[in-house]
């Protein structure tokens, strides 16, 4: 009886990935992956740390699956990403129903040691069995503090790589699928004092264009037409062939940098080197079946205008940029250590609108930003300056977080955590309102426009309800509440939204179609869109990341339709997303 598996992943997209990578790994070895954790025999998370939030959702799974453990001492427990990395043999000590540890950069070593704890709990339960729920199997993989160490380096690429370059390009359920995440570097290098990435994922590396390129060919051979490039600071990536490691140690990369140009100039003279544009124009002109190539998350301050050259001259690239700007005053960007000023944020965004920004065509530029309310400090008068800011850049939509202080990070050790936290919120919430305007504004700009959109599937809230209805006799309501596109593109176990808690609170999940949660966005009015008969309603995305609900015609398969880029007449909007008609079949 093959063992089975329950992988529930916190935080971003490169966690996703992570976890479909490790998913692939174990089903290539004979585990079988189930949805309910009760009748797994192994149960993994896939932790994030960037917020406490985010980390108290994994502690209080633990805590159950303690209980658990009491009547089923065989369960084996997993601690994956950047939790472990950060938490160390701690973590066992505080909860020793956790077997197994492994930080983001040993994920490759997950079946060795998933192998040897299940093994360790059968002896465990022999040796005495009343003693065994309460004693961790003890198996840990972590890079340590050593992950600085450029020696290292090396060796972190080679191991991560092969986990990389194995990765099953179908789901293991067999589906089909149209979209996937492609890693291009790992790590980060850039220390902003509030951050714990470059502590928990280790320096930055970058990946072979090589090994990047068949990756992309391999998946687009497969059926993938949308690839999304994964970085921390995507638009960071730079190949230097021929050079032992493609970074050299760690940087504080910020001072003295020209801010317009993509890197400074290569102190390797002769050595070849492949940029972010050579990259993203070699994966458009090699791997022509992709309609859409896209990329998350860019630093400001990388941006180069080769790189934005690159993007306008390729048509398959999405105008699409997720560039968090994190505050608008200059005085906490430099107490964050984000190395650029709020009037050379400003200056990038001109640059890149007056260059990527082609509403006429169809094309307009589209960006989104993060931002950070209640860093230690913060006064009204900076706030105000993130405000202005965010006015200023009109982003489609925002990701607004409170401050939430991370061990082992310059803020922590050196800046008090003293914004109260009715500060916060309020804060929080003023920006998010007035993000929600500036987003209902853009989506109603849009309004008579073509644009193209990749399909990713039948509207499946909007299914579900119809069937639901037509059982019960029931008529639908005029308009009824869209289900989140990721929500049904997810390839492996439930993903847990690390930006925002939109079950508690779900005005605070304004991420638009850049958010990985699983939790359906609240309700729209569009109320012309004929809902109770006809044909279906389908959903999907434009090149600027816009969501977009249509009507197939009628008699259309749904299934013909996903993966495939159609022209829709936008006929309305509202903040989360717009409504039309597909203009050809
Ligand atoms: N507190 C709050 N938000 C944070 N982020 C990163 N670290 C913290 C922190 N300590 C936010 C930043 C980043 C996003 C991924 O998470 O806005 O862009
Ligand atoms: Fe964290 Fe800054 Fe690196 Fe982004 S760029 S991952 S915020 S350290």
């Amino acid at each position: 009886m093959p063992r089975r598996v329950y992988l529930e992943t916190f935080g971003c997209q490169m966690n996703e990935l992570d976890s479909e990578l490790v998913t692939g790994q174990l089903h290539a070895l004979g585990y079988r992956f189930t949805p309910r954790p009760d009748e797994a025999d192994v149960v993994l998370y896939n932790t994030c740390s960037v917020r406490e939030h985010a980390e108290q959702k994994v502690w209080s799974r633990l805590g159950e699956l303690a209980i658990r453990k009491r009547s089923d001492p065989g369960l084996v427990v997993g601690v994956l990403g950047c939790m472990a990395e950060r938490d160390g043999v701690d973590l066992i000590r505080r909860m020793p129903v956790v077997d197994v540890l492994v930080g983001p950069a040993e994920l490759d070593k997950l079946p060795t040691l998933l192998d040897n704890a299940l093994r360790t709990r059968e002896s465990l339960i022999a040796e005495a069995p009343d003693h065994a729920p309460a004693r961790s199997a003890r198996q840990v993989a972590l890079q340590g503090d050593a992950s600085r160490r450029t020696v290292t380096l090396a060796a972190a690429e080679d191991s991560l790589e092969f986990l990389d370059l194995s990765r099953a390009v179908s789901p293991i359920d067999g589906s089909a699928r149209h979209s996937a995440y492609v890693r291009i570097t790992r790590g980060c290098n850039k220390f902003c004092t509030y951050c714990v990435v470059p502590f928990t994922r280790g320096a930055e590396i970058h990946r072979p264009p090589d090994h990047i390129l068949e990756e992309c060919r391999r998946l687009a051979d497969a059926g993938v037409r949308e690839i999304t490039l994964l970085g921390q600071t995507v638009n960071h990536y730079r190949f230097e062939h021929g050079a032992a490691v493609s970074v050299r140690g760690v940087t504080q990369p910020q001072k003295g940098r020209a801010f317009k140009g993509g890197h400074a100039r290569d102190p390797l003279a002769g050595v070849s080197v492949t940029t972010f544009a050579d990259l993203l124009a070699r994966i458009h002109e090699r791997v022509p079946a992709l309609s859409r190539l896209r990329f998350v998350t860019s630093y400001p301050r990388d941006f180069g205008d080769d790189a934005l050259d690159a993007i306008r001259d390729h048509p398959r690239i999405c105008r699409y940029l997720h560039v968090p700007a994190q505050s608008g005053s200059d005085r906490l960007l430099k107490l964050m250590n984000r190395g650029y000023s709020a009037p050379e944020y400003l200056d990038f965004i001109d640059r890149a609108r007056a260059r990527l920004d082609q509403p006429e065509i169809g094309r307009p530029l589209m960006i989104s930003g993060d931002f950070i309310v209640g860093f230690p400090t913060e006064t009204d008068d900076d706030f105000a300056a993130t405000v202005a800011l965010l006015r200023r850049a009109r982003y489609k939509n925002a990701f607004i977080f409170k401050y939430s202080p991370r061990p082992g990070t310059v803020a922590f050790d050196k800046l008090a955590d003293d914004v109260p936290e009715s500060v916060k919120r309020r804060r929080n919430n003023e920006l998010l309102a007035l993000q929600s305007d500036i987003s209902d504004e853009i989506s109603r700009a849009q309004v008579g426009r073509t644009l193209d959109v990749f399909v990713e599937g039948p509207s499946k809230h909007e299914t579900k309800r119809r069937a639901r209805r037509a059982e019960a006799r029931e008529p639908l309501p005029p308009h009824s509440p869209p289900a989140h596109p990721r929500a049904h593109a997810g390839l492996v176990g439930l993903t847990i939204c690390g930006r925002a808690d939109p079950t508690t609170d779900p005005d605070h999940c304004s991420h638009g179609a850049a958010c990985s949660t699983v939790a359906s966005h609240r309700s729209h009015p569009h109320a012309d869109t004929p809902h109770t008969h006809g044909p279906v309603q389908l959903v999907g995305r434009t090149d600027g990341d816009l969501i977009v609900h249509f009507q197939a015609p009628a008699g259309a398969a749904p299934e013909s339709w996903i993966g495939r880029t159609v022209p829709v007449q936008i006929e309305a909007a509202d903040r989360l997303s717009l409504h039309g008609t597909a203009a050809a079949g």
